[in-house]
């Protein structure tokens, strides 16, 4: 059925909401310090991963797991590790290394706060226990679906997903790159990532994968939108709002859709992605609006 108009501020203050409800689990999943040597890393881990986050990817997971009855308690601790692989993500993309970023979520970046051998090992430890996690008991009671969680986690996080497009993104300097090659990267280190947080609420939930599908292709044209409007604020962004420094992407020579289209072509692609992403969600009914909703939030959003 067709929906007059969308409610963002419903859409935003739902994010918030679930962003705090999330910050206690993973408040109570993250190691804690125990007077050894060591601490110093989970210091590091804690810092990256408890900091303001908009905590989309984790909502797109409590969101999609709502469709299908799942358990809150589940859907957090899967929700929990995708924001433990994102701060990861994150981490190590601010390093001199990559994008050489000293501001994330309006603080110091992880190796401006500790130092750079200790962002590298925070990065690898919040990798490696979000699968911990993924594969602990308590996330579901059934091990095909923990397996599967595990496998399709690591498929969008790893060489084909996440860390190949950021291969790419550091070699392909933008004027060697056309519109299809740079839709590629952004799906690889964005795109993939967003289905996998929506699709991991239908793996717990047992859903067919006609529906699986549909939530999967949903967020992948969100996820490279979201991806073309993170490019957008780079460019037209502020950074007391955005908790990030702007005008990097052009200096650092970065393939974006910006570079390639121009500001409003990129912006309607944007849209254009959005929309389609919408139509994914014909399957569900009202209970999926703040997932239409939050398709329009993506594109629209300043921070
Ligand atoms: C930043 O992601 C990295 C991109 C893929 C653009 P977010 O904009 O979701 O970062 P936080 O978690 O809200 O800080
Ligand atoms: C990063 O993209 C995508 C990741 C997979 C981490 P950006 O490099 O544009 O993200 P920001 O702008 O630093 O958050
Ligand atoms: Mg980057
Ligand atoms: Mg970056
Ligand atoms: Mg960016």
């Amino acid at each position: 059925m067709a929906r007059v108009g969308i409610d963002l501020e419903a859409v935003e203050s739902q994010l918030v909401k679930s962003a705090e409800s999330l910050y206690e689990m993973l408040d109570k999943l993250l190691p804690e310090k125990e007077g050894v040597l060591e601490d110093r890393l989970i210091e590091a881990m804690r810092y990256s991963t408890l900091s303001r986050g908009k905590r989309i990817r984790p909502f797109l997971t409590i969101e999609a797991s709502k469709l299908f009855g799942v358990s809150m308690s589940s859907a957090q601790r899967v929700a929990a590790a995708i924001e433990f692989i994102h701060a990861f993500s994150l981490i190590h993309d601010d390093l001199p290394a990559l994008d050489n970023d000293e501001l994330r979520r309006g603080e110091p970046s992880c190796h401006k706060k500790f130092d750079e051998a200790t962002a590298v090992l925070a990065g690898d430890a919040l990798l490696a226990y979000a699968f911990e996690v993924l594969a602990d008991s308590q996330t579901h009671q059934d091990s095909g679906v923990r397996v599967e969680l595990v496998r399709n986690i690591a498929q969008v996080t790893g060489f084909r997903g996440m860390i190949g497009g950021q291969m790419i993104d550091m070699l392909a300097p933008h004027n060697t790159m056309g519109f299809p090659e740079i839709v590629r990267l952004q799906r690889m280190k964005t795109g993939e990532f967003f289905a996998v947080s929506c699709e991991a609420g239908a793996i717990l939930g047992k859903a067919p994968h006609s529906l699986r599908n549909a939530l999967r292709t949903y967020a992948r044209n969100i996820g490279i939108a979201f991806q073309i409007t993170d490019d957008l604020l780079d460019v037209e962004g502020n950074r007391d709002i955005t908790g990030k420094n702007v005008q990097k992407d052009k200096a650092q020579n970065k393939a974006t859709l910006v570079e390639c289209l121009g500001i409003e072509e990129a912006r309607e692609h944007a849209v254009r992605l959005a929309r389609q992403a919408v139509e994914y969600l014909a399957p569900f009914d009202s209970r999926a609006d703040v997932l239409r909703d939050l398709a329009e939030f993506v594109i629209i959003r300043q921070y």
